[in-house]
């Protein structure tokens, strides 16, 4: 008798999903049996990216949304849209992410790195932390990097006013992923909806595309020589998302499948309640 698919049934909403990590990610959830909606932020490039995963896959339970995660209004529209057409989540996972070498705000008035990579999956996550809560057991799984480890917080200059650089904020936006991971997780005791928050690798992705120029043929060459593919890269973002090893475990940080202590500040309860109240102020959570 042929096994059940580990995701038939289940309904998995994937960010990030029309390039590298979160493009394989979405190529594996689909094979699954997932219901799956890719989020993409080109409305071209998204229907071309979903069509490639349906043919791949073989799967026709796969669908698209777009935002793009700088918006704050535009992170609303989805979770929305999500709402009108879909009535669980099993699994989200907050993938999206880039880097920014000169320093740019959004139309919020937000660095674009912390909004992109932080504070619209923050909002994102909130606005549908009810469907999830309703779908039980769920897991939400957030995409941070071993660059958590440089990053600080500073609570009078979130946005790098002063003395803006590309690594720092990265850092930055990372840290505030585990502190996020950290600070919901205890929010969410006692719900059956985990969170926990991972670093994929070094994995040879376009991300690295987006660094100064000087440092590119850097990234060249260490793509070649011992970055990691985007397919293994995926691997523990599916873990997470399937393993029955991780099962009500929560407010954790992975590498590798394994958990590992992420850094100091990370583990700082205080700081992961300030930046939570500082974010929801940011977003106008309850608004
Ligand atoms: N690659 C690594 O070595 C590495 C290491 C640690 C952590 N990570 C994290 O892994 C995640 C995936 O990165 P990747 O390496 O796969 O990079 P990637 O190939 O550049 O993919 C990034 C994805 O995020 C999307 N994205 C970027 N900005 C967005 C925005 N403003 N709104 C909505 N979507 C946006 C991209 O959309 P488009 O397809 O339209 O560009 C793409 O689908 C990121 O969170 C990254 O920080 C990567």
């Amino acid at each position: 008798m042929e096994s059940k698919p580990a995701l038939a049934g289940k309904t998995v909403l994937l960010t990030g999903a029309t390039s590298g990590i979160g493009w394989e990610a979405s190529i594996s959830f689909a094979r699954m049996g997932a219901r799956l909606i890719m989020i993409g932020r080109d409305a071209g490039k998204t229907a071309q990216k979903l069509e490639e995963v349906r043919q791949r896959s073989g799967s026709a339970t796969v669908d698209s949304l777009l935002c793009d995660f700088s918006s704050q209004a535009q992170v609303r529209r989805l979770a929305e849209e999500f709402r009108a057409r879909y009535d669980t989540l099993h699994v989200l996972v907050n993938n999206a992410g880039t880097v920014f070498p000169k320093r740019t705000v959004t139309s919020d008035g937000i660095e674009s790195t912390f909004a992109v990579n932080y504070l619209g999956p923050f909002l994102l996550t909130n606005l549908l932390l009810d469907v999830l809560k309703a779908s039980a057991p769920a897991r939400v799984i957030i995409v941070s990097s071993s660059g958590h480890y440089g990053g600080t917080m500073d609570f009078s200059d979130l946005g790098f006013e002063h003395g803006y650089q590309i690594m720092r904020a990265y850092g930055r936006s990372k840290l505030a992923a585990v502190l996020f991971t950290r600070e919901l997780a205890k929010r969410l005791e006692g719900t059956e909806v985990t969170v926990n928050a991972l670093h994929p690798g070094a994995v040879a992705t376009s991300i690295w595309d987006r660094a100064p120029a000087y440092t590119r043929p850097i990234f060249s060459l260490a793509k070649r020589l011992f970055m990691i593919s985007p397919e293994a890269g995926a691997e523990t973002i599916v873990y997470l998302a399937t393993s029955p090893e991780v099962e009500g475990k929560t407010g954790l940080y992975f590498e590798k499948n394994r958990p590992r202590f992420p850094s100091r500040l990370a583990q700082d309860d205080a700081m992961a309640q300030q930046l939570w109240d500082q974010s929801a102020r940011l977003v106008k959570l309850g608004a």
